[in-house]
Order: structure tokens, then sequence, then C-alpha cells
């Protein structure tokens, strides 16, 4: 119930700004791994990095991160009904060439936005709360990798 309070509340104010948190959650992801970037078939013909970010097509898959963020958090107290959906993610993830390892790169680049924007309210459990709810969000995803 702790751990709940923590994400409620830290979301408050991130999701009413979705978009620029998702840019910085994802550039830092490509940081870690430049490599993903090309999984996204429309930034072949953009320059650098930066380009790549805010083009509308990429803007709008950080808006769809945002939002499947925002559904779980909504969700914190029936996760499980957001299974089905999460299967048919990852399975459309595994399709364009994602790698469920690419998730732990993901998830830290989560908590980097996190850590940026909260500032003095990013604790040591509300860090370990986010990590169980994108543990089971990532649980959830991985299934579509199953045969
Ligand atoms: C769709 C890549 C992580 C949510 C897509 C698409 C690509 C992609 C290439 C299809 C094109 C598009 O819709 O823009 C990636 C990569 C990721 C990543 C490389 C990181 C390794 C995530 C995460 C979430 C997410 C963490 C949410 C938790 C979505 C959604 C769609 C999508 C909702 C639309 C699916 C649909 O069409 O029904 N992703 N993605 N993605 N992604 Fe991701």
């Amino acid at each position: 119930e702790k751990d709940k309070e923590l994400i409620r509340g830290s979301w408050e104010s991130l999701g009413k700004n979705k978009v620029p948190h998702g840019v910085v959650m994802f550039s830092r992801l490509f940081e870690l791994d430049p490599e993903l970037l090309t999984l996204f078939h429309y930034t072949t013909n953009c320059g650098s990095t930066q380009d790549c970010l805010s083009s509308p097509e990429f803007l709008e898959h950080i808006t769809k991160v945002m939002l499947v963020i925002d559904a779980a958090v909504s969700h914190l107290d029936d996760l499980p009904s957001l299974e089905d959906f999460l299967l048919n993610l990852g399975r459309k993830h595994q399709a364009v060439g994602v790698n469920t390892q690419s998730f732990a790169e993901v998830g830290e680049s989560l908590l980097y936005m996190l850590q940026c924007s909260l500032g003095q309210a990013y604790t040591a459990p509300l860090r370990q709360a986010w990590l169980n709810l994108y543990s089971i969000v990532v649980a959830a995803m991985s299934q579509g990798w199953a045969k």
C-alpha cells in the first residue's frame, strides 16, 4: 500500500507532462544502447539522435509508452487486468526486433527519468516501488516472447 502511494504521488505531476519526461527517458535509453534506435524504422533518415527524438513518429511512440505507464499506475489495484494487453504489446515488440534483455536498460532509463524529475523526492523506497511495478509490467510483456 505504501508502494502504491509513492507511485501515485510521484506520477501525479509527471503524468501531466508526459512527452518531455518520455524524451528524457528515451534519450537516456539511446545513450545506454544506441542500437535500439535502429529498431524504429522511421528513424533511418534522421541525422542525430536528437533529430530522431524530435520526429513526430518518435514522439508518438514516447506518448504511447507514457500512456502504458499511466495505465499501470491507474490499475495498481488491478494489474492482472492488463496482462493480456501487455502480452500482446510484448508480441509486437518481439516482431519489431526488440530483445527482452533490453528491458533492463529501459528500466534504468525509467529510473533515470524519475530521478531527474523528482529530485529530492526520489528516495530508496520510491525507487524500489517503481522497480516492483516495472518488473510486473516486464514479466507480463515478456510472455509475448514465449512460444
Ligand atoms: C510500438 C520499439 C519500448 C509501448 C513500437 C514500435 C516500435 C517500438 C518500433 C512500432 C512503431 C511505433 O508504434 O512507433 C520499441 C523499442 C523499445 C520500446 C525499441 C525499447 C527497447 C516500449 C515500452 C513500452 C512501449 C517500454 C510501454 C511500456 C509501445 C506501444 C506501441 C509500441 C503502446 C504501439 C503498439 C501498437 O501498435 O499496438 N515500439 N518500444 N514500447 N510501443 Fe514500443
